[in-house]
């Protein structure tokens, strides 16, 4: 009879013990987690980075820890409407956390709606939404690149060839870098960003600047190859520059002045993001710089904060970096002589 009431006691007590794990979250009591990964477009390069980062954290964290990670990866190919879907599907499916590069970023709040309704912390990435929105709940984090630094970054390279030698960038001799510039789509705050402090940073550096003229390629390099296309015909022999919101439209300037017969780096050519094919477009010759953020600083730090999240930890003890909600991710500038030296370490 003691013997009986003491077993059930200590029943009584070990089941109150795993309960109180599950409501404290100790990742003791959890041997798996459920993740789900929403993309604006499973086409963009720089974006297509940092989703074979998280599924690279994914294996590597599931085989360090023992605890099963199960990544639920879904493109909304554009359209608002499909991600707000996908964040219902994933959320019926039971994910813990979901980590979101929204559609678009002003209506962030519906899908905020959605995870506080079912209590799913959100890691948004690379789309920022507004203040007012990531104010809403303390389990909204953002992880991004800081869109003035790429900016100036981007410009500083521009400043310091022109200091080196002015007919870098003037190649005609006129007094003036005659540019054209491509942006980004209209409604991310990258594109703004960079454009405004791009020029900005020229601009200070004391660099004599003529603007040709400019368009909106939306990140894709199709588009952009199709602006510049025009624009070589418009503007024959007159364009020095082309100041460029990110390397895969920087790409697209270079693909329509390979077809024009115009040699590499005879129009100079400078992006953001230091892609793989940027990168290799760099130490081809054809890009003229970059700005290089650290996509698997970038990846971890998403990683780590939807792990924490998850497994209902504080992500601060995971990436003491961040900063509130928000983690920034380092970047560095990137010159042709920089990447063949990397290349050869
Ligand atoms: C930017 C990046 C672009 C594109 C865009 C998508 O930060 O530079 O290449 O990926 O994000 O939101």
């Amino acid at each position: 009879m003691y013997l009986l009431a003491a077993c059930m006691g200590a029943a009584v007590l070990i089941g109150l013990w795993q309960y109180r794990g599950r409501e404290d979250g100790r990742q003791g009591d959890k041997n798996s987690i459920r993740i789900g990964v929403l993309l604006y477009r499973g086409d963009d390069t720089f974006i297509g980075t940092l989703r074979s980062g998280l599924e690279d954290r994914a294996k590597e964290y599931e085989q360090e820890t023992g605890i099963k990670v199960k990544l639920d990866i879904m493109d909304a190919k554009g359209s608002q409407n499909t991600q707000n879907s996908q964040v219902e599907r994933l959320i019926s499916l039971g994910c813990d956390a979901l980590c979101i590069n929204s559609v678009d970023r002003s209506s962030a709040s519906i899908i905020i709606d959605k995870a506080m309704d079912a209590g799913t912390p959100v890691v948004f990435f690379n789309r920022e939404p507004v203040e007012e929105d990531m104010n809403r709940w303390e389990k909204l984090y953002y992880v991004g690149a800081d869109a003035k630094e790429s900016a100036m970054l981007q410009g500083n390279i521009l400043v310091d060839a022109y200091r080196q030698d002015s007919r870098i960038l003037d190649a005609n001799g006129n007094g003036l870098v005659s540019y054209v510039l491509l942006e980004g789509e209209t409604s991310h705050q990258d594109s703004l960003i960079r454009t405004e402090w791009s020029i900005q940073t020229l601009k200070d550096g004391d660099v004599p600047l003529e603007k040709i003229t400019g368009g909106i390629a939306n990140w894709d390099r199709s588009q952009a190859s199709a602006l510049m296309e025009q624009w070589l015909k418009e503007y024959p022999g007159q364009i020095e520059l082309v100041v460029s919101n990110n390397d895969d439209m920087a790409l697209g300037a270079i693909d329509a002045m390979n077809r024009a017969g115009i040699g590499a780096n005879s129009i100079k050519v400078v992006g953001i993001d230091g892609t793989p094919v940027g990168i290799k477009a760099l130490e081809e010759g054809y890009l003229f710089g970059t700005v290089e953020s650290d996509k698997e600083r970038y990846a971890q730090a998403i990683f780590d904060i939807v792990w924490s999240l998850s497994l209902n930890q504080d992500p601060k003890d995971r990436v003491p970096q961040l900063d509130g909600n928000y983690y920034w991710c380092p970047q560095r500038a990137l010159t042709q002589a920089e990447a063949k030296v990397l290349k050869n370490q």
